[in-house]
């Protein structure tokens, strides 16, 4: 069962009677691996106070949008980008308005405009508001621009109505959460993902190695999990934990990965190759611990395999997409290692500029094919990893790939 597990969730709160229920809807996303973040509408702290909902989420609340402390500590784009989801529950007519609108005069409305990750509302309001043909053509808006509409449902109202307007319970909304992340784009094709950096020994405690951090790589893994495959992950040394229902490999040297990837390539469908492995290693490791004892020394150095270039050379080649961390002319530079290399697809990110790129939770990719080159919003690696999955989930399932003899075995 796909969970919330490591997914962040931004609750948004706008003003109404349901508001009380937003309390419960935090702990429930928790107790389904979440972690949330709650952002509140004036008018909604009439309905709770802050306090509670920072209480159990265990996290500030994030209130003005013009607010210099606040900016300065996690303003609307980091807000925004740091969101996989931002679920607005409740979600008054006000507010359905206001988001149909695109505006972005209080944080909670500024944050939906700048986020890339999805939104998911709940309505709440009275039986005869949801009815309104101006509620029911904002929904019908915000439904064509992609916006989820959790509910409502039907029962008694606060105010004694009956009819269309209860905002979902709970337990219903996190199942519909949970089910955005569901893509199964790739249900049952195997995936082999490469992440971190490689180690290569110098002596034992010295190496030449480089600063990825796996988290990149990580998170196509776990967004290939969630469109429904198997997930293979070879990862170079990282601090990161094993991802849920992937199974990961550990390994140190470009060698090892090599080698690694080869013993279970025959399986998969798709690999893609997100470490960034090092292109050289030294010729001869020392086992003992090298004394400083010289003013100068020389490493001799040997070309490591590409991992990359020789599974799109496998005569029975699964889809085979790389990533290209490129400082200047990212395109033209990422497109001429897609045709060297052979491969169908190449993600181009640019390093050494922060929020993109080694190290960071965000960055910033251009997916580069044959034919088109696509431009993705820049946002936190997992929200990246996601349309990345789902853009190589399209491109199988149109057959664009150059060749394609594994699919002809299938
Ligand atoms: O791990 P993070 O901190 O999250 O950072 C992510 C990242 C910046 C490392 C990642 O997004 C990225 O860009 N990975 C590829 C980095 C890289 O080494 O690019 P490259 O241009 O050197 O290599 C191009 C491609 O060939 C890559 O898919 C790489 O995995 C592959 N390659 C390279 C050399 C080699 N010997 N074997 C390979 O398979």
């Amino acid at each position: 069962m796909v969970t919330l597990t490591n997914k962040r969730v931004l609750l948004g709160v706008s003003g109404g009677i349901a508001a009380y229920k937003s309390a419960d809807l935090v702990r429930r996303l928790r107790d389904a691996g979440a972690e949330v973040r709650v952002v509140m509408t004036r008018s909604a702290t009439e309905f709770i106070t802050p306090l509670t909902m920072q209480a159990v989420s265990g996290h500030p609340v994030y209130q003005e949008l013009l607010d210099t402390d606040a900016e300065a500590g996690m303003g609307h784009i980091d807000l925004a980008r740091w969101s996989d989801l931002v679920l607005v529950a409740p979600a008054s007519a006000n507010f359905i308005a206001r988001l149909t609108q695109g505006r972005a005069d209080d944080l909670l409305s500024a944050v939906c405009l700048a986020t890339a990750a999805p939104v998911a509302v709940a309505p709440a309001m009275n039986q005869q508001m949801w009815s309104n043909a101006a509620t029911q053509e904002n929904l019908a808006t915000l439904r064509k621009r992609g916006v989820h509409v959790f509910g409502p449902g039907e029962g008694s109202q606060a105010c004694g109505d009956i009819g269309l307007g209860r905002m979902f319970e709970p337990t219903q909304l996190v199942e519909l959460a949970t089910e955005l992340f569901k893509s199964r784009g790739l249900d049952g094709l195997t995936v082999v993902v490469t992440a971190g950096p490689t180690w290569e020994a110098i002596d034992p405690v010295r190496a030449i190695t480089n600063k990825s951090s796996g988290k990149m790589g990580y998170a196509v893994a776990v967004a290939a999990i969630e469109a429904g495959a198997n997930v293979i992950l070879i990862a170079g040394p990282t601090a990161l934990p094993d991802p849920e229902r992937v199974t990961a490999i550990h390994v140190t040297s470009a060698q090892e990965m090599y080698d690694t990837v080869h013993a279970h390539i025959g399986a998969a469908d798709i690999f893609i190759g997100v470490a960034a492995v090092a292109d050289y290693r030294v010729a001869a490791p020392q086992s003992n611990k090298i004394k400083k004892n010289a003013e100068r020394m020389t490493l001799e150095l040997i070309r490591n395999p590409d991992i990359l270039e020789s599974v799109a050379k496998l005569a029975r080649r699964p889809f085979t997409v790389g990533f290209a961390a490129e400082t200047d002319d990212v395109v033209a530079n990422a497109r001429a290692k897609l045709e060297k290399k052979n491969l169908d697809l190449i993600a181009a990110n640019r390093v050494g500029l922060p929020g993109s790129g080694f190290e960071s939770d965000e960055n910033q990719l251009t997916l580069i094919e044959r034919e088109r080159v696509i431009e993705l919003p820049a946002g936190n690696k997992r929200t990246l990893a996601r349309a990345l999955i789902h853009h190589i989930a399209e491109a199988i399932h149109a057959g664009h790939r150059i060749k394609n003899p594994r699919q002809a075995h299938r």
